[in-house]
């Protein structure tokens, strides 16, 4: 399995937050979901919190795993001021053994892709079928890939976010660029971090490993999990070319 090498830039969970700060249109979704499928629920790759302190805060009975240490003192710090509970677990979704299992599990926003070689991918459906309750649900949540995008001119920055320095430095501007390995399948994006009035610039890398429709649905299939249904976005349209996003639905195989 190769190494999982996004600790770089999620090492202060307070940037994430701010640079996130509008991401909110897939909470509803995951209330929707738990309201059918039931609880308790399991995130993977939660970060800092960002779904799971709403949701637990709505009564739901959620446990956020993830691999960052920074990541998962801004969220308990979070939830503490929040007043809510939520079991805290620090662990790599390719290999987590919990001692019991769940109604729903999700990876939400292209954690997914943090994954970049099959073996990683593979360890973690066998974790997640290991978690779930019979007839359980696991949602992936990971972006439709744009050839536009991935095929960007690499000389050029694009914006990504602007949001004010936590540490009171002034505005953070960042931009990224992109050159996509269509061997590996892998997006290496560089994002850029212009802080306050610096010159000087902090780099940092998103490599991010594209998940093509039909990949998806038959690694899925290939390992054990059938694809119940696959929504375009947080809306629960069907998916369709042009979704922006792959929503997928999933339970464990049977027989
Ligand atoms: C895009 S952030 C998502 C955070 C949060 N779920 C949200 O929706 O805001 C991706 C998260 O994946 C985590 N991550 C990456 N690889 C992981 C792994 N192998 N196991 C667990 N977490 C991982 C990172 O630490 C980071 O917090």
């Amino acid at each position: 399995m190769k190494p999982i090498d996004c600790a770089d830039l999620y090492k202060d969970g307070r940037h994430y937050d701010l640079q996130n700060k509008h991401l909110t249109d897939d909470i509803p979704f995951y209330r929707q979901q738990i309201d059918k499928y039931g609880q308790p629920v399991l995130e993977l790759a939660c970060g800092t919190g960002r779904i799971t302190i709403p949701l637990a805060k709505e009564g739901v009975q959620i446990s956020g795993l993830d691999i960052s240490q920074p990541m998962l003192s801004t969220a308990k710090e979070k939830a503490k001021a929040a007043g809510v509970q939520v079991e805290w677990i620090k662990a790599d979704c390719r290999d987590f053994k919990l001692g019991k299992k769940f109604r729903l599990i999700f990876i939400p926003i292209n954690s997914i892709t943090h994954l970049h070689d099959r073996e990683s991918l593979q360890a973690c459906f066998a974790c997640v079928k290991e978690h779930l309750q019979p007839d359980g649900k696991f949602i992936i949540d990971v972006f439709n890939p744009r050839l536009d995008i991935l095929l960007r001119d690499p000389s050029k920055r694009y914006p990504v976010a602007e949001y004010p320095d936590p540490d009171g430095q002034g505005t953070v501007v960042v931009t990224e660029n992109n050159v996509y390995d269509t061997d590996t399948q892998i997006n290496r994006i560089k994002w850029y971090f212009r802080i306050g009035e610096r010159k000087d610039e902090l780099v940092v890398e998103n490599n991010m490993r594209i998940l093509f429709p039909r990949e998806l649905d038959a690694l899925l299939h290939y390992n054990g999990l059938t694809v119940e249904a696959k929504y375009g976005n947080y809306d629960q349209s069907p998916f369709r070319s042009d979704s922006p996003k792959q929503l997928t639905v999933c339970c464990a195989q049977t027989g």
